[in-house]
């Protein structure tokens, strides 16, 4: 028997074979003609505000409406089914009562229509999943992109394409926003408008029958429109296709539903699956797709996504008020963003910025009295000098100065010397700092009204030029020995599902975990020949009728040599055979015992993602504090050591009680268990024991 390896979609899948979805999205964002399936003469009518939006938009495709019994609608002539229209037609919107959509569709499939968005609700998210299956089954016939069911609709600016139902004006600009859920996609339109925020796109995925997540990020790696993708997601709902996407520009998510009731109400919102907070962490992480907290911070990142990166870490602050850049400064400290400090060539350079009671030290504080002039000369400063990274303007309003005339200097230099390197903006006061915050924001230089909001923004640069520039992992595509496979077989065979100590030791070993020296033994002396270069060493009972080996004295540590081996062996034997009289007992498991730091790692199966692995300190750290991270199998070294650094005690790993950890060892635990990922259940190795001399899983437990 041989054993297949984790394939990346060999679980959830529905799409092809490569998990690669060959439909054509560039009819969606970049139809020559849309078709409205339900535009209706009625303004309360979603048909209406969907065409009315299509033709305020400036669409400058043909537009198709569908009525039955109507000659125009808006002054455009109708046809009564998409089948007589006398063109062909790239993007059909369907908004009609939902027992209409599917034949609705099967009539676009039959006119060879590419792609469809079904506004309609009323499918998986009311438990219709046989229904939604069944547009699916229509689209993947006709090779038919289909976006929803179950959404608010479609905007593409470059296209000056607005096929939704919510609000007409949208900013154009560089992002592209992917929203599972519809009133908050709407809602975030009109804000995003106010904000003055641009967006390339707005999808609205709803259901996500066909269309996910991948698809979109993958289509928008390559639309030079878009520089950012910003996703709102509450689930997904094939976690292995997705760990396929290709991320090649940054991708922000907001994933809701962290918390047990969060995670409850977005299963009822849109039908999609949550799974654990830590398992989509790890996924993101894997991908390197950037995880906010709130949508303040997805936007902030966003806006400042579309800079560029910054060439090196040495940062200046420019600020009118001393306070708030302290702030700052404190800020960056926690951010680990590096505040350039070179007082004399600070002096140097800024002096010529501001009076004599200003100062020149990092922060350069231009006083209270700076205006535009001061901040022009200092942003010019900041931009054109090398040894200066990136730069983070403050201002705190003042009577003495307008705030837009200040927003209008920053702008001017940026522009003037061609967007070199990342500023982002922290301005505070009331009315008219908020209308200089949108006017810097309108072109297209992140402003805020918090410094924690801009030091975030300059901090995901960083972090994003790290993802960028990381080592590409290659996963572990290894299988399982015939040996391994031979014995987890029959254990299967004994209608076992648990594996016994020392055939767990065994199959992890035959699959490359280190393990310490072992041995298994029916009798005393056969125990002494086996323990030789063991000492000190453990002996536990090997019996599949007990659980608690302890409990019925079945664990002894510390033998020393041969003469207590062969006394504690007898022992034991007796306590056993006293404590539990009608166990079968196998024999004896000899154990050396290492000294190091305590460590667990652990193989599950998640719903959504499939095997995940957990790495994570052991004893307390693990029973108090949960101090434990996952990848998705299958998984590198290079992702492996990445997850021994996601840890919050990863310092403890480089040296503590004079234990330090051997990384290379860990890693070659985290990679070879992953292995019997296809065979198993849960793999449980507690403690993996670490120190410099290598690591060793000394007791494991395997579920089948
Ligand atoms: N072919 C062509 N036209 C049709 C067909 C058909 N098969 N069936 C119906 N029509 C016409 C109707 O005659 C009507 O036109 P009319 O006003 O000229 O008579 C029009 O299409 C609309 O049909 P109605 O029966 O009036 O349906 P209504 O507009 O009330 O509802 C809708 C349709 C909006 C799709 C509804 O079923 C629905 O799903 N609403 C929820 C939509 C939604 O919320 N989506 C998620 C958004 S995200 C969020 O959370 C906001």
């Amino acid at each position: 028997m041989s054993c297949p390896p984790v394939s990346p979609l060999n679980q959830n899948q529905d799409s092809d074979s490569c998990g690669k979805n060959t439909k054509d999205l560039g009819a969606i964002f970049k139809p020559k003609s849309v078709a409205i399936i339900g535009a209706s003469t009625n303004p309360e009518k979603i048909g209406h505000q969907i065409l009315k939006n299509i033709i305020g938009g400036g669409f400058e495709g043909n537009v198709f409406p569908i009525n039955r019994h109507e000659n125009q609608v808006l002054g455009l002539k109708t046809y009564p089914t998409i089948g007589e229209v006398p063109d062909s037609v790239d993007l059909a919107i369907i908004a009609i009562p939902t027992a209409h959509v599917l034949s609705a569709m099967e009539e676009c499939a039959a006119k060879n229509v590419k792609s469809v968005a079904v506004i309609t609700s009323g499918f998986a998210e009311v438990g219709k999943k046989d229904e939604e299956l069944k547009l699916k089954n229509v689209a993947d016939k006709a090779n038919m992109a289909l976006i929803g069911p179950n959404i608010f609709g479609i905007i593409y600016t470059p296209s000056k394409l607005n096929a939704s139902f919510g609000p007409r004006d949208i900013l154009p600009g560089k992002i592209a926003f992917v929203s599972q859920s519809g009133a908050l996609g709407i809602a975030l339109m009109g804000w995003t408008t106010m904000e003055k925020i641009g967006l390339a796109s707005l999808v609205s995925v709803g259901n996500k029958a066909d269309i996910e997540e991948k698809e979109l990020i993958e289509y928008f790696n390559q639309d030079g429109n878009v520089e950012v993708i910003l996703i709102y997601m509450e689930g997904i709902k094939q976690g292995r296709k997705f760990m396929q996407t290709q991320v090649k520009k940054p991708v922000v998510v907001l994933k809701v539903g962290c918390s047990q009731r969060g995670a409850k109400a977005a299963v009822s919102h849109t039908g999609s699956l949550a799974g654990a907070d830590k398992i989509y962490d790890a996924a993101f992480k894997q991908l390197g797709i950037l995880r906010a907290k709130t949508f303040t911070e997805a936007f902030g990142w966003s806006r400042s996504l579309s800079l560029p990166a910054p060439k090196g870490e040495e940062t200046v602050i420019i600020t009118n008020g001393g306070g708030i850049g302290v702030r700052t400064t404190d800020e960056c400290e926690t951010a680990d963003i590096k505040i350039l400090d070179d007082p004399k060539w600070l002096e140097e350079k800024f002096r010529v910025t501001m009076p004599d009671f200003g100062s020149t030290k990092n922060p350069v504080d231009i006083t209270g009295q700076a205006k535009a002039a001061n901040y022009k000369q200092a942003v010019n400063i900041v931009l054109r000098e090398d040894k200066i990274n990136a730069g983070i303007i403050l201002y705190c309003e003042t009577v003495i100065t307008n705030a837009l005339d200040i927003a209008k200097a920053i702008q001017e230099e940026y522009e003037a010397v061609g967007r070199n390197k990342p500023i982002v903006v922290a301005m505070v006061g009331g009315e008219k700092t908020r209308d200089a915050i949108y006017y810097l924001n309108e072109h297209h230089i992140p402003a805020f009204t918090s410094v924690t909001q801009a030091v975030s923004a300059l901090k995901v640069l960083h972090t994003w030029k790290d993802i960028s520039c990381r080592v590409k992992d290659n996963p572990e595509t290894a299988c399982a020995p015939k040996e391994a496979v031979d014995l987890i077989e029959k254990v299967k065979k004994e209608n076992r599902n648990i594996l016994m100590e020392h055939e767990a030791r065994k199959v992890l070993e035959l699959c490359g975990v280190p393990t310490p020296k072992w041995g298994f033994a029916t009798t005393a002396e056969d125990a002494v020949r086996q323990a030789k270069d063991m000492y000190p060493l453990a002996i536990k009972i090997a019996s599949v009728d007990i659980v608690h080996k302890t409990d019925v004295g079945g664990v002894i540590l510390n033998i020393r040599n041969d003469e207590e081996l062969r006394t504690k062996f007898n022992l034991m034997m007796q306590q056993v055979k006293a404590a539990a009289p009608k166990a079968n007992i196998l024999g004896i498991n000899l154990i050396q015992m290492v000294k190091g730091i305590e460590c667990i790692v652990g193989l599950n199966h998640d719903p959504q993602f499939g095997p995940v692995v957990m790495f994570g300190l052991g004893g307390v750290f693990v029973e108090v504090l949960k101090d434990v991270s996952f990848r998705i199998v299958p998984f590198g070294k290079v992702e492996a050591e990445r997850l021994i650094n996601d840890i919050k005690g990863r310092k403890i790993l480089e040296g503590f009680r004079g234990l330090t950890a051997n990384k290379p060892s860990i890693i070659q635990t985290l990679c070879a268990i992953q292995k019997l990922a296809p065979l198993v259940k849960e793999i449980d190795i507690n403690p993996l024991m670490t120190s410099k001399d290598g690591s060793y899983a000394v007791d494991a437990r395997i579920v089948l």
